[in-house]
């Protein structure tokens, strides 16, 4: 792992998550979906891979998260917790699994980690699914929250928009950090919300907030695929993007028609 600032190769733990947080170190985290894709994250010293529900857009291209199954999940993530050795895997409950009752919460919940190996489930929201959060806990599952913009529930909302700029909704938002965090949640995704609330935030508890335009937290999240560049129609002022791999692979594959339909590939060295 040359190269990259990362300090050990052994697994990362939910009580190694917590230790980063009070030695103030950050926390790198990135979805993935697929057994080679991760296989690579996690080589690169990324602590934590997320198999986000964003799966549904970015490996599915729905619109929303909302239709992804659970049986789908379930593949993505056993494909990547098959490729990991050192990251945190934590998978995304999906819409619907965890809503209608604490006991089908747990019953999905020890699905997903018996099918997929996974270390950690993230569930979306606060006070509303704490009993269910609860249990789980209780079942011995680490759990993620999820505040802020949660895509799941962007019918409500009606836009994508910065979430808690309205004091009400920002002091919801630091209710529902407390309150996830007494309960023994291991970490709490925050996204899209304003910085200064972020900063709060990270000040009240004592496990890691991950940001993703959240502006500085413990640590930050982004979606594999447009940090990439693969897409390019997805521009939020929150995304660095780290390469243009949309351009690169149109090249390659371009270049790989072009061959083919001149006759150039298989050459002679290609054969059998
Ligand atoms: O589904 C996802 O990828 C996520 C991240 C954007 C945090 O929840």
């Amino acid at each position: 792992m040359a190269g990259y600032l990362v300090e050990s190769t052994r697994k990362v733990t939910t009580h190694r998550l917590k230790e980063m947080k009070a030695e103030g170190k950050k926390i790198a985290m990135l979805t993935s979906y697929d057994y080679t894709t991760a296989k690579i994250v996690d080589a690169a010293g990324v602590d934590c891979i997320l198999i986000g529900d964003s799966a549904s857009n970015v490996m599915a291209g729905n619109a929303t998260t909302l239709p992804i199954t659970l049986d789908q999940m379930i593949y993505h993530a056993s494909s990547v917790a098959r490729a990991v050795q050192r990251a945190f895997v934590v998978c995304d409950m999906p819409f619907g699994t965890y809503q209608v009752d604490a006991k089908e919460g747990v019953r999905n919940a020890i699905r997903i980690m018996k099918e997929t190996r996974c270390d950690a489930l993230k569930l979306e929201g606060g006070e509303e699914i704490l009993e269910t959060v609860q249990r789980i806990l209780d079942a011995g599952i680490p759990v993620f929250g999820h505040l802020g913009l949660t895509p799941q529930s962007i019918n409500k909302f009606g836009t994508y928009a910065v979430r808690a700029k309205e004091e009400a909704e920002a002091a919801k938002l630091l209710r529902d950090v407390k309150l996830l965090a007494e309960a023994g949640c291991c970490g709490i995704v925050l996204e899209k919300i304003p910085a200064a609330l972020t900063e709060q935030a990270v000040a009240s508890v004592d496990i890691p907030i991950i940001g993703i335009g959240a502006g500085p937290a413990d640590g930050q999240v982004l979606v594999i695929d447009d940090m990439l560049g693969k897409n390019k129609d997805f521009s939020p002022k929150f995304l660095r993007r780290y390469a243009d791999l949309f351009t690169i692979m149109t090249d390659a594959i371009g270049q790989y028609v072009t061959d083919v339909k001149r006759g150039d590939f298989p050459n002679l060295q290609e054969r059998y």
